[in-house]
């Protein structure tokens, strides 16, 4: 399955791929998807979209319902939209052809969208092929997590009266494995950024204890912080009209409260823009290329097979 997935990640031209992962369901991987990817193409950006949590799908749905929003060309005309693509996931992850077929099928849907500004790629919240896959692919890796323990499980082990971490989950070695297996074959590390959703409004204990963890953590497993989302009514109410809190004029008497929301998007935006570009990227690619690893030649470059789930 590997070539399929070098072929792309080793290409000079190709755009960079934001993958929203965590393996914690439901801590915002589709909202902020969502979010971003209108958000970068608010500001005139070409970008792709690629809904892989195929059983739910998410964002393809929202894709639906912005279009259903907007029928015409004149109220499309209205609204910003994405180059989307789904992958469903193959029927048995047990068969090698099935799954080769799949990885091909991504990486195809990769190429189709080759000029974009951007690709933001969605994932489910479980580990399957494609998620895996994603995060070999993934540029740069946002990981959504909502301010509670239960979510820091997520990431890391913490003893009973969080004083202590244990040891990272299989969520992260997942993700430094993926990363190491990028850098053993000339691609850039991943670029991990976290970013915390759903903030209570009023700061509780429970949110400053897991911040104080996230800090100490971010320096052992190597990632940063985007500016935070925090909970709010107007990013559950949207996703039937296909509408983002960006989408100002279309809000109606919503767009009152939505002025706080936009300026977290906003705020998440620039911060990628800065971080995460063509430019950036490019220059960690020349970084990567000059001073190559010096892996085990006798491993593949790629290989989920080295990944054991069962250390779980
Ligand atoms: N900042 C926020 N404020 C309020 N509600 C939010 C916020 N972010 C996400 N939600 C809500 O939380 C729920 C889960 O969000 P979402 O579907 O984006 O998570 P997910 O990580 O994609 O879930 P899954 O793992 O199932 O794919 C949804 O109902 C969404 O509307
Ligand atoms: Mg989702």
């Amino acid at each position: 399955m590997e070539p399929y997935l070098n072929s792309w990640l080793l290409r000079d031209d190709r755009p960079p791929v934001i993958v929203l992962g965590n393996e914690k369901g439901g801590s915002g991987k589709s909202t902020v998807a969502i979010h971003l990817a209108m958000g970068l193409a608010a500001a005139g950006l070409r970008v792709g979209t690629v809904d892989l949590d195929g059983r739910q799908g998410t964002f393809s749905r929202f894709v639906e319902n912005r279009k259903r929003y907007a029928p015409t060309d004149q109220e499309a005309a209205r609204l910003v939209f994405t180059e989307h693509r789904q992958i469903s996931l193959p029927h048995s992850e047990m068969d090698p052809e099935a799954v080769d077929e799949k990885l091909a099928q991504l990486v195809t849907a990769l190429e189709s969208l080759g000029d974009r500004h951007f690709i933001v790629v969605d994932t489910p919240g479980s580990d399957n092929v494609l998620a895996r896959a994603a995060h070999v692919l993934a540029d740069t890796l946002i990981t959504p997590l909502n301010s509670s323990f239960l979510d820091l499980d997520a990431l890391v082990r913490v003893d009973n009266d969080a004083s202590q971490i244990s040891g990272p989950s299989a969520y992260s070695e997942l993700v430094l494995f993926m990363s190491e297996r990028r850098a053993d074959m000339g691609a850039p590390p991943i670029d991990w950024l976290i970013i915390t959703n759903r903030l209570p409004n009023v700061p509780t204990r429970v949110h400053r204890s897991v911040m104080v963890i996230l800090r100490k953590l971010s320096e052992r497993l190597g990632f940063h912080f985007l500016p935070s989302i925090h909970e709010r009514v107007i990013f559950r109410e949207l996703f039937l009209k296909g509408l983002t809190v960006l989408d100002s004029a279309e809000l109606g008497p919503a767009a009152a409260t939505a002025g706080s929301a936009r300026e977290e998007v906003e705020a998440l935006v620039d911060a990628i823009l800065v971080r995460s570009s063509w430019k950036e990227l490019a220059a960690r690619r020349a970084e990567a290329k000059s001073n190559p690893r010096r892996g085990d030649p006798s491993k593949p470059a790629i290989s989920f097979e080295n990944w054991d789930p069962s250390r779980r």
